[in-house]
């Protein structure tokens, strides 16, 4: 049974825990890893980007100057050849630059074969005669399959603003491809007109069925970069996930200790409960059965000892019989408080005025003290204080804890009694000026049967709880040692009924 529970209680505190926290550690880890992949490929996407727009914008500019000096083109065709293949020999991007007329046919360029050649389309030349700027043309393949390219080209104005020709520039996709892959490595990538034909494609055998891919639009031209989100990337989540397992497992492993020890502590309380319970309740039954066996012929040897006193009134025989029936006493008021450890503390309880209960113990307690030589301060209010209680057992409580006040004081010290009412309370506070208790003995004195004194039975405080408990109100003791004790009864107020005895103070 103790291993059963033993067992549920590490499975909810250790393993339990461990599992599910290890499942959101790695969905965790999981969901950045993927943030991070995406991360990387606009980043890369970012970068070439950049790159191509860099390209075309160059080139766009380049051709746009060129066109500007088309007088001296069309003034001499060895100088135009001439700028062309100084234009293609300092630029490794371009695969060739060319001189069309307003068909788009070339008349000349740094690549004879394609003399005579249409090397633009009609609808491309309304769009730069209307725009009269620079424009980009996807991709057509050349006589060598391997060697591909895109063109660029704009139109050569004269003073009208009418189109005399273009200027037209070949870029090498290769060279591009080549950049592109140095720029950042390892990455794919597809380059495509927006009529979905590629025009570049790197690292296209790495494809998978279903990539997933980042788009990053181009500022230049109007084509769609895609970059394929890398599957894997160089991580230390493993080492990172395996960190934080153990941690958790460390942690539960400290929190499972923490309340095994609690609960064994629990246990270990509840056992003593138990115990002093079955204490009580031996003593109880004891009480039950012979306390009253006990008071009958104590009684008796009371009359009897009373008829002595009156027969021998020598002076040495009247002291034997007064500490005889000081004897009896004794033994009576442990027997009353064995019977009242016996008894169910269901009870009925009648309203009094604890004023009239101090008045008939006050002259009880002033002779005790008289006789100590101790001084009893009383500090009682003018108006009624009424309670529920049983008379005699609020005497006792009270008796009780003014002995107890007594035999912690030397001669000459003042006990003080004060009774009020405060916060709907009645207060009946007992201060002593004794030898006061340390905090850990303070712990002890409601339990049954603690003692420091030779002849004490350790019920006395125990008893005056239980009987205070009954009465539906709190005791409390408070102590300093050397500083004196004081205890404090609550009971609740009765607040308005009209006869109540009188009685003088
Ligand atoms: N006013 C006090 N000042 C110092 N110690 C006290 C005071 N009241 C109680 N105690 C301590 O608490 C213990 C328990 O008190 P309790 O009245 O229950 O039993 P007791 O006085 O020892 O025995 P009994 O009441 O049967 O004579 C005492 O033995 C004493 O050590
Ligand atoms: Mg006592």
């Amino acid at each position: 049974m103790k291993t059963r529970h033993k067992f549920t209680t590490y499975l909810l505190i250790v393993i339990l825990p461990l599992i599910i926290l290890s499942i959101i550690y790695w969905m965790y880890l999981e969901r950045s890893i993927q943030k991070e992949r995406r991360e990387q490929a606009v980043w890369a996407g970012t970068v070439y980007q950049e790159y191509i727009d860099q390209v075309i914008s160059e080139t766009k500019e380049n051709l746009e100057l060129l066109s500007l000096s088309s007088s001296v083109l069309y003034m001499d065709d060895k100088k135009t050849e001439h700028l062309m293949k100084w234009i293609k020999d300092t630029d490794s991007r371009y695969a060739g630059v060319y001189w069309l007329n307003q068909d788009g046919v070339s008349i000349s360029g740094t690549n004879k074969h394609f003399n005579n050649y249409h090397l633009i389309e009609q609808d491309d030349i309304k769009r730069a005669v209307k725009t009269q700027k620079a424009v980009v043309v996807g991709t057509q393949e050349l006589y060598d399959p391997d060697f591909n390219y895109f063109s660029i080209f704009a139109p050569i104005l004269d003073h009208d603003k009418k189109a005399q020709g273009f200027l037209l520039a070949h870029i090498r996709l290769d060279h591009m491809e080549k950049i592109l892959k140095m720029l950042s490595p390892g990455h794919t990538f597809r380059l495509e007109t927006n009529d979905k034909t590629r025009i570049l494609n790197i690292n296209a055998e790495e494809f998978t069925e279903h990539p997933t891919w980042v788009d990053v639009p181009l500022t230049e031209v109007d084509w769609k970069l895609s970059v394929k989100i890398p599957d894997k990337i160089n991580t230390n989540n493993m080492n990172v996930f395996l960190m934080l397992v153990f941690f958790t497992f460390f942690f539960t492993h400290i929190i499972y200790t923490f309340v095994e020890e609690l609960i064994v502590r629990r246990n270990t309380k509840n056992q003593k409960l138990l115990n002093d319970k079955q204490k009580i309740d031996f003593v109880g039954t004891l009480a039950a059965s012979t306390a009253h066996e006990i008071k009958n012929p104590l009684t008796g040897i009371k009359g009897l000892v009373q008829l002595l006193v009156e027969k021998h009134p020598e002076e040495q025989d009247q002291f034997y019989y007064s500490v005889i029936m000081k004897e009896i006493e004794r033994i009576n008021s442990i027997v009353s408080e064995f019977l009242i450890l016996g008894k169910p503390m269901v009870q009925t309880l009648s309203l009094y005025d604890i004023r009239s209960i101090i008045a008939e113990l006050r002259p009880i307690i002033e002779s005790e003290a008289r006789h100590l030589n101790i001084e009893v301060e009383w500090n009682i209010v003018k108006e009624p204080i009424l309670v529920h209680c049983t008379k005699d057992q609020l005497k006792q409580v009270i008796l009780n804890i003014a002995k107890n006040g007594f035999e912690a004081m030397e001669v000459g010290k003042k006990l003080r009694i004060r009774i009020h009412h405060e916060n709907e309370r009645a207060k009946i506070i007992i201060i002593d000026t004794g030898q006061g208790l340390n905090e850990q003995d303070i712990g002890k004195v409601f339990e049954p049967f603690y003692t420091s004194k030779k002849e004490g039975t350790g019920l006395g405080l125990f008893v005056c709880k239980r009987i205070i408990e009954s009465f539906n109100g709190t005791i409390e003791l408070t102590s300093k040692p050397l500083n004196g004790t004081t205890v404090t009864i609550s009971l609740p107020l009765i607040n308005d009924h009209p006869c109540i005895e009188e009685f003088h103070l």
